[in-house]
């Protein structure tokens, strides 16, 4: 403030001081000094472009540079005296270099506005996040295929409708996660080469009359080239949006492992162990061993589908150009990204460190009348009974079982030719689970011999 009370970056058209409460809603330093390295990368691509053009001197574009190396510092080793009054990041960075270098820090801002400096900050923020979710992606995929390749044999129960389906394998289970997760990855990396446009020299909203070089600051900031129209490049949070978007499907998988961890750990079903590192005890039963890191997951990742609805809602119903409700974008997107992030490191963990229960998985993958599909469709292959008629004769028999409280391959031939006449001693090898998973052997099935090739296909797409 200056002594007049009034700011002293826009002191000429105000006289007073602003209220201590309009001070609270408008102020973003709060947040958006997590900004402060993309905003100093911004400033000195901007000022040094601005030298090459003559549009300042090389003198002045030196002080500010070195100015901005010293901010830059002060930040970094948490000196740097950040003041709600000055508002934002940008005006926190520039107030302090002009204590530091005079006189030229005035200079920095010319052909500039804080409109296209807070859209290439948050591009270049965002555009970080995206190669940090690849990364995060990247290593949780591995855990998935180190599963994968260590059971592509070991049989389980699948499930639809959490009932029990068909007998798969333990490998082909941990791959469905890989698929899912390669197209997260895929989906990150679209959304960084479309947002990797640099709106910098866009100004307040409709270009500027000095004769910048947008190709150099583009360039300068790793860009592939700059943004085509002033207004968009001002008004546009859709990189933003694609990235929450990208986010809260990727957490959508991460949450729905987590559920299945927390199923497969219970007493009821014992399909894997987690390692203490991941779970917690409890106060006062002994026996507890709680999937918390799995539960915590499942309920943190919420917030990043919430911040892609909160940030839709703040945009939608904005006219061009820049809005102050655009302040809004950054503590949702900060949030959504740290509990990504945090997200693929736990899951990772988890995943690398948990056992399976082989024995109870065979278990449960023989039960439930698992091979029932088999049953039928050794009816169809061998006594060439259409499919209709086989699924009834496999329901009765499914009944008798379960009315002798038995399990299919624990049936008499005798018991099956009642139902039958034409069933043989044969069907007994389609009724064991190794042979149905053995069996499934077409294109993307649990075979294991099909869950190997795609281990293979998967070890080398990742290197
Ligand atoms: N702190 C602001 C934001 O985050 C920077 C842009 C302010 N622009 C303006 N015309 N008030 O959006």
């Amino acid at each position: 403030m200056s002594e007049s009370g009034a700011n002293t970056m826009w002191g000429g058209r105000f006289a007073g001081g602003v209220d201590a409460i309009m001070e609270a809603i408008n102020a973003s330093i709060g947040f958006d000094k997590r900004l402060a390295a993309q905003d100093i990368a911004g400033s000195r691509a901007h000022a040094a472009m601005l030298a090459a053009q003559g549009i300042i001197s090389a003198q002045d574009a030196a002080a500010i540079d070195a100015g901005l190396e010293q901010v830059a510092d002060e930040i970094a080793s948490g000196a740097f005296p950040f003041r709600t009054e000055l508002e934002d990041i940008h005006m926190n960075v520039e107030a302090r270099l002009r204590e530091l270098i005079g006189a030229p820090a005035g200079r920095l801002h010319t052909a500039r506005s804080r409109n296209d400096q807070v859209g290439v900050d948050f591009r270049l923020f965002v555009r970080e996040q995206c190669d940090a979710a690849i990364a995060g992606i990247d290593a949780l995929m591995r855990a998935f295929l180190a599963q994968a390749e260590a059971g592509a044999d070991w049989v389980m129960p699948g499930f639809t409708h959490l009932q029990t389906a068909q007998p798969v394998t333990w490998g082909h289970h941990m791959l469905a996660y890989v698929e899912m997760l390669a197209r997260d990855r895929s989906r990150f990396a679209d959304a960084r080469a479309r947002m990797n446009e640099c709106p910098l020299g866009a100004a307040a909203l409709a270009g500027t009359s000095f004769p910048i070089d947008r190709d150099a600051t583009a360039r300068a900031l790793g860009f592939d080239r700059p943004t085509a129209n002033s207004l968009d490049s001002v008004s546009d949070r859709d990189f933003a949006i694609e990235f929450l978007s990208a986010a809260s499907i990727c957490a959508m998988h991460l949450s729905r492992f987590a559920e299945e961890l927390v199923i497969w750990s219970s007493a009821q079903f014992r399909f894997v162990t987690l390692s203490d590192a991941f779970s917690t005890g409890s106060s006062i039963m002994p026996q507890k061993k709680n999937p918390d890191a799995a539960e915590l997951l499942r309920a943190k990742l919420g917030r990043v589908m919430g911040a892609q609805v909160a940030l839709l809602v703040v945009m939608k119903g904005l006219p061009l150009t820049y809005s102050k409700d655009m302040q809004e974008d950054k503590e949702q997107l900060f949030d959504a990204a740290d509990t990504l992030m945090l997200g693929l490191a736990a899951m990772a963990g988890m995943v690398r460190d948990m056992a399976a229960n082989r024995d109870a998985l065979a278990a449960a993958a023989a039960s439930g009348f698992s091979t029932a599909t088999d049953l039928a469709d050794w009816l169809v292959r061998a006594l060439n009974l259409p499919f209709r008629d086989a699924h009834h004769v496999t329901g009765t028999l499914v009944r008798m079982a379960e009315e002798a409280g038995c399990d299919l391959p624990d049936l008499s031939l005798a018991q099956m030719q009642s139902v039958h006449p034409g069933i043989t001693a044969e069907v007994f090898e389609v009724l064991g689970v190794e042979n149905s998973v053995r069996s499934r052997i077409s294109y993307g099935g649990t075979a294991p011999d099909r869950v190997r090739e795609q281990v293979a296909r998967w070890k080398d797409a990742l290197g």
